[in-house]
């Protein structure tokens, strides 16, 4: 009997010699479709407060509801309210990749890749990759919302209870319900290929992560692959350069894809907003009729929005400089004097 302990024993040992991944668990091997947040958290960047600990597939289908249908049934089985009755997060939030080049905001690009890919062109930047920015509402936001960014600034969830009562107009939400829509975010962030990832660099971080060489130089060439936040400039109309840098430059092709993959996402027939834009000559005219009494009543929409009123809370976003240019509106001037029949 005894014998056979030290047999036993011995034979594990060996094991243990032989499989020393046995010891302690073995780094796994990343894949290109591997998170670049796992990433950058095997490197040993610290998890940041708002990032979840319920990552199963009940949080994360509780997520995905909210964000495309407005609401999701509670962990407890009951129906949960809806966050807005006005809007769905994805009304003003594209969830896909929307700049072809993950280091720049160039409005430009990015409409040119949402006619590309059949995507709306929005005022709120894209869920996707929203896990891996550091800080959000950035720049210019507290100019509208005053104190309230702070806390936002730095931490996703208090960004995500910051648009559900502010930019959607809707109630607050409760932590298992923030909790879940991040659960969802994460499914949606960057992974390695999204970031330019090749086989190469791939083995080659697999290998330094098994022999922990190299730590600090991958997560600098990670973190330089993409956007830390998303900026945010607010613009007044061009007033004074405007006659003579913009005024009847516009290229009408392009302000037909502002117009169609712009405001008609949300100005068409049951939209989000009531006054439908349609296609046909008439509206076109009256558009231009607006340029008769006032110059600016595009720049001034798409640069102030509208504003929430007591019993009409719709309200129209304004468009920052990244997510729209100068030229993109006079673009929208020349494309509605084109279709009214009119020159510039
Ligand atoms: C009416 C338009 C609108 C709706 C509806 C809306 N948002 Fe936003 N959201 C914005 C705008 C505009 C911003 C500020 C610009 C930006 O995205 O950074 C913003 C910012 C955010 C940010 C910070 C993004 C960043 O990188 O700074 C989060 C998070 C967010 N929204 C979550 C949500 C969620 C969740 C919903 C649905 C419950 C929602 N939003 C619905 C317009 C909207
Ligand atoms: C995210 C949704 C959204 C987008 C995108 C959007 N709008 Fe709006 N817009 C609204 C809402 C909501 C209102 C408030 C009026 C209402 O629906 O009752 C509004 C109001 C307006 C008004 C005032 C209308 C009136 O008669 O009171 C104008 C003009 C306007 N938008 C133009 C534009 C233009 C031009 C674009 C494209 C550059 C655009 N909108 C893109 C949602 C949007």
């Amino acid at each position: 009997m005894k014998k056979y302990w030290f047999f036993v024993v011995g034979s594990l040992c060996m094991t243990l010699m032989v499989f020393p991944s046995w010891k302690a668990s073995a780094p796994q091997a990343f894949t290109l479709s591997s998170k670049v947040n796992d990433v950058l958290f095997a490197l040993g960047q610290p998890k940041p407060s708002w990032y979840p600990e319920d990552l199963s597939e009940a949080a994360i289908e509780r997520g995905r509801e909210m964000i495309f249908n407005g609401r999701t049934t509670a962990p407890d089985g009951s129906k949960s309210k809806f966050i807005s009755v006005y809007y769905m997060c994805t009304n003003c939030h594209n969830t896909v990749i929307e700049d072809p080049i993950l280091t720049v905001a160039d409005p430009q690009a990015r409409l040119e890749y949402a006619a590309q890919h059949d995507i709306p062109f929005l005022q709120g930047t894209t869920f996707y990759g929203i896990t891996n920015r550091e800080t959000w509402y950035n720049d210019d936001y507290y100019k509208k919302y005053g104190d309230l960014v702070k806390p936002a600034n730095e931490n996703l969830a208090e960004a995500v209870q910051l648009c559900a009562m502010e930019c959607s107009q809707g109630r607050p939400v409760e932590d298992w319900e923030i909790q879940s829509i991040i659960a969802y975010y994460t499914t949606i962030g960057y992974s390695l290929s999204d970031i330019g990832f090749s086989e190469q660099d791939l083995s080659a971080l697999n290998a330094d992560i098994a022999s922990g060489k190299n730590t600090v130089k991958w997560v600098e060439n990670i973190r330089g692959r993409y956007l830390h936040k998303s900026p945010a400039t607010f613009l007044e109309p061009p007033y004074d350069n405007y006659w003579e840098t913009l005024r009847g430059k516009g290229d009408a092709a392009n302000g037909k894809l502002v117009y169609e993959l712009s405001c008609q996402a949300c100005h068409k027939s049951y939209g989000v907003s009531d006054v439908v834009f349609g296609d046909d000559k008439q509206e076109f005219k009256q558009f231009n009729r607006w340029f008769k009494k006032n110059d600016w009543w595009l720049f001034q929409v798409v640069r102030h929005g509208t504003h929430p009123a007591p019993g009409h809370r719709e309200y129209m976003p304004h468009y920052t400089k990244e997510r729209m240019t100068d030229q993109q509106v006079e673009d929208l001037r020349a494309y509605i004097l084109e279709r009214a029949g009119k020159g510039s």
